[in-house]
């Protein structure tokens, strides 16, 4: 398999095309970039730690029967993936109240919600991604209901497989974003990353934030956390 042509930078990753067309190439990038790219930051490993997370927590998920695009990790910041067609949609799965759930509402942070709540946001960055109703998603065509129900569904099952990694390692899941993709066939399939930089992970015992929230609100090493992570889950932190 050989890396070609640039097919699309974003804020964290680049996209590769290959010699198949099936498969593209993904880079993990060191930039962290926060309130829509507002708060932006060259941060040395960031792109190592989020690639080996991402590669671990795929695998993992496999494992529980939840496929994703993932195929294989291929160095440091580098994985293969299948293509898919990002579906325009931020899935966002809470647990606990925090983040913008807590601004928008008024409800304190870390108050335990009596379900779990699935948001959808637009993936639009000069509209700096709206909340959207299933409604929007309708009349906008941009998923059909049996598809939206499709997405709460798979958005659960990664909350109960990942809640369970997570405590298990002594880390309390609190809200994390999902991106989910069609396939050639129009099979649908979770994309993109599952990683510190879109999750909010609190450590059970001392309520240490695990996660981009240490970049966003500027409390300490963020390398430092996200190594924590990935310790914890049993990867290798050091190269
Ligand atoms: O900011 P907010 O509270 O809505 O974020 C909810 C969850 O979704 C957090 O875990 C955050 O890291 C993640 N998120 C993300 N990318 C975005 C927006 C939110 O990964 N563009």
């Amino acid at each position: 398999m050989e890396k070609k042509e640039l097919l699309y930078e974003g804020k964290a990753k680049r996209v590769y095309c290959t010699t198949d067309k099936n498969t593209v190439w993904l880079e993990y990038k060191d930039s962290a970039t926060a309130f829509n790219g507002e708060k932006k930051a060259q941060i040395a490993g960031k792109g190592r730690l989020n690639n080996e997370i991402t590669s671990l927590l795929f695998s993992k998920l496999a494992e529980s029967g939840i496929q994703s695009h993932f195929i294989r990790k291929i160095s440091e910041n580098e994985q293969l993936v299948q293509k898919v067609d990002i579906i325009p949609l931020e899935v966002i799965v809470r647990n606990v109240a925090a983040g913008s759930f807590s601004r928008r509402l008024g409800v304190e942070e870390g108050q335990k919600l009596k379900r779990t709540l699935i948001e959808f946001c637009l993936k639009d960055d000069e509209l700096g991604d709206p909340l959207i109703t299933d409604d929007h998603i309708d009349i906008l065509g941009i998923a059909t209901d049996s598809e939206v129900a499709s997405l709460k569904e798979r958005a659960l099952e990664v909350n109960k497989a990942l809640s369970a990694l997570f405590e298990e390692i002594g880390v309390q899941l609190v809200d994390f974003k999902l991106e989910f993709g069609k396939d050639e066939a129009g099979n649908i399939l979770l994309a993109d990353e599952v990683s510190p930089d879109t999750c909010r992970l609190w450590d059970i015992s001392t309520n240490e934030k695990l996660d981009k929230d240490v970049f966003r609100r500027d409390l300490g090493n963020l390398t430092k956390a996200y190594e924590t992570i990935l310790e914890r889950l049993g990867g290798r932190t050091h190269v």
